[in-house]
């Protein structure tokens, strides 16, 4: 039988339709048989049949669409390196493990320092040594910090972290606006340990991957998100995420609003030439793979030292970016098994 196209989805979580599948998975496959002359399936990752579902991917998938959200695995590393071990047999794989392991990591931010994608002001606290050693004086700077968690999504393990005159700690998470009040920075310190998991020295791909990224605090973050969707290195659109008023968060969990925007809008000239430019610095962080398939770059507003706009990097996106509200783009997915399946 003719190799086929798979997506891959886990069992349970909140992403589902009523269907039990993704909303946005079915639309691509459409979208693929369309276009091409692939064959395609979805099938779910169960941890304790994936030697099973391995075995038969390796004899039927010429390529495999993962779409888990890696937050919702209690196993990463192991889906991973099942990830990987297709794509050592020659499946196509998006997004390539090796991929997500670097761009999907808020530490990329701290990489791509002096690129004209990175903030010069950004630090990956690996270890909680590192953290309390350092963490004060970076808070002192400005008096207002934020850490993100290295791997986290939806604004889960995202802290805007802010210093009083009187010394106290005040703390507002982004999932959902969550406040925290802490006496001083020594109680602050002492609570955070919490945060910071050891490494699993058993883990092939997350090795010194634990711990905490910490950023300037932007706050033009109160006019929005500027997210800028990627088919490989195609941009297909700019998102505008505005947080509800007054508040931190922009994801949409939070309430925050969506707006879709076409990068052909001379007012995302900037961004739009920013990302085109920044691919290249992306390059390294690809191992040797292709740019993901469908991936996003998150942005926030800042001033330049003449008061001009320009957008910081905040985040990178690859795992599993939703489009079920923008089915269109499925067919941007589908163009690119085009070329060797054309129908
Ligand atoms: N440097 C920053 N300055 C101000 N707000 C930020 C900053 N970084 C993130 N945020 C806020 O926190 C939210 C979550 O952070 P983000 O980096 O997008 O992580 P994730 O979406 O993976 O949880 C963002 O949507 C934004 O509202
Ligand atoms: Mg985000």
């Amino acid at each position: 039988m003719e190799k086929r196209i798979f997506i891959i989805e886990y069992q349970k979580g909140s992403d589902k339709g009523f269907d039990g599948f993704r909303p946005d998975s079915k639309p691509i496959l459409m979208a693929i048989r369309e276009t091409t002359t692939l064959e395609r399936e979805i099938v779910f990752y169960r941890p304790n049949k994936k030697y099973e579902l391995l075995e038969y991917l390796k004899e039927n998938a010429y390529a495999v669409i993962s779409r888990i959200n890696p937050g919702n695995l209690k196993e990463v590393d192991e889906y991973f390196q099942f990830l990987k071990a297709l794509s050592n047999v020659g499946v196509e794989v998006h997004t390539h493990p090796d991929v997500m392991i670097n761009l999907d990591f808020k530490d990329i931010l701290a990489k791509l320092k002096g690129t004209k994608l990175g903030d010069d002001d950004t630090y990956f606290y690996h270890t909680y040594t590192d953290f309390v050693s350092k963490f004060p004086t970076d808070l002192d700077k400005y008096g207002i910090r934020v850490l993100k968690t290295n791997y986290g999504s939806t604004g889960e393990g995202v802290y805007l972290v802010s210093k009083k005159e009187d010394g106290s700690i005040f703390t507002v998470e982004a999932v959902n606006n969550e406040k925290f009040y802490f006496d001083d920075i020594t109680e602050f310190l002492h609570k955070f340990e919490a945060n910071f998991e050891p490494d699993n020295e058993n883990a092939a791909y997350f090795q010194g991957k634990a711990g905490f990224v910490g950023c300037r605090y932007l706050e033009r973050i109160a006019e929005g998100e500027i997210r800028v969707l990627l088919v490989m290195d195609k941009l297909v659109s700019v998102v505008h995420k505005k947080p509800q008023e007054g508040e931190f968060s922009a994801t949409l969990f939070s309430g925050a609003k969506y707006n879709y925007e076409s990068p052909d809008d001379p007012k995302w000239k900037d961004v739009v030439k920013l990302t085109k430019d920044g691919l290249k610095d992306i390059k390294p962080y690809l191992s040797g793979q292709s740019y993901p398939l469908l991936w996003t770059m998150d942005y926030i507003m800042d001033y330049d030292k003449d008061g001009k706009d320009i957008y910081v990097l905040s985040e990178i996106n690859c795992s599993c970016v939703g489009i079920t509200t923008q089915m269109e783009f499925a067919k941007d997915v589908a163009k690119v098994f085009k070329k060797k399946f054309k129908k």
